[in-house]
């Protein structure tokens, strides 16, 4: 079984890994890669730790980082338009689903982008745009200027080879490939499956039906009773269906909400 080494990661030759940086130790490969892309770092650079001292999740929740993890962020430079950026969260979502199944590992989506096994979590998503202003071509009407991506830090933190127990959340919210498999993967040949998933999702994120309807296909989320917390107050309903853009359309006693954000509770299990 391979160790996670710098060279064998730029030979697998991915358009999401040209420039790799490999840390036994580092913070958060989220705020090195942030870094790097301010210092105009390109599309395909790669920052993997073995183990992160201060990594994060979503709404600024400490992420446990434990050897035997992987911890990556990659740099993205998609050239769309500003909006777009919010698809990348859950196209990331479809192609880690996709790698973990190709490795026998049930994994469903929770919305937005939560990889789940039997309602435990594998596997985290971060997705962190940079907008910018940029000039448009002069035959176009307004103001001359568009928003577009700069960059995107996608961040992938995947539960390998470890014990639930070392992640440091309460028993039964997290799991790990060696528990789901009984034994450990090779990092290398995860990272190669992983990188080509994202690679192509992120190849068609302007088709984001396509990217919706897969989905779709792999979550555990539509069709359950789920409550979430919305600008101070508790919205409790079933969760019907996504948007055109990945919004989750929420059906409760005042009517159907559009959730763009936020973080949910599945009440009840209605699918076997
Ligand atoms: C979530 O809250 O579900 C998202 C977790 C994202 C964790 C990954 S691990 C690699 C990268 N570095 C970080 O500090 N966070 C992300």
């Amino acid at each position: 079984m391979s160790e996670l080494s710098r060279e064998e990661i730029e030979s697998l030759k991915s358009p999401l890994a040209t420039k790799v940086e490999l840390h036994e130790e580092i913070g958060s490969t989220q705020e090195r890669a942030r870094e790097l892309a301010r210092e105009g770092a390109s599309h395909g650079t790669l920052v993997v730790s073995k183990v992160q001292t201060g990594g994060r999740g979503r709404l600024g929740r400490r992420w446990g980082s434990p050897a035997g993890g992987l911890w990556m962020s990659l740099v993205l430079r998609p050239d769309v338009q500003a909006q777009v950026a919010a698809r990348i969260t859950q196209a990331a979502a479809v192609g880690v689903a996709k790698a973990l199944r190709e490795l026998g590992v049930e994994a469903r989506i929770k919305w937005p982008n939560d990889l789940l096994v039997d309602g435990r979590k594998i596997c985290g998503i971060l997705a962190e745009s940079s907008v910018g202003n940029v000039p448009v071509a002069a035959k176009k009407v307004g103001t001359g200027e568009e928003r577009r991506v700069d960059f995107v830090v996608l961040g992938v933190g995947l539960n390998a080879n470890l014990e639930p127990q070392d992640l440091g959340v309460p028993d039964g919210e997290a799991t790990t490939l060696r528990s789901e498999l009984g034994y450990d993967v090779d990092l290398i040949s995860l990272l190669r499956s992983l990188l080509y998933h994202l690679d192509f999702e992120m190849g068609r994120i302007e088709d984001f039906g396509a990217i919706l309807d897969d989905w779709r296909a792999l979550d555990c989320t539509l069709g359950e009773r789920v409550r979430v917390q919305r600008f101070g107050e508790t919205l409790e309903g079933m969760a019907l269906d996504l948007g055109a853009e990945g919004e989750l359309l929420l059906e409760t006693r005042d009517g159907v909400v559009e959730l763009f954000e936020g973080e949910i509770e599945q009440l009840r299990r209605e699918r076997t």
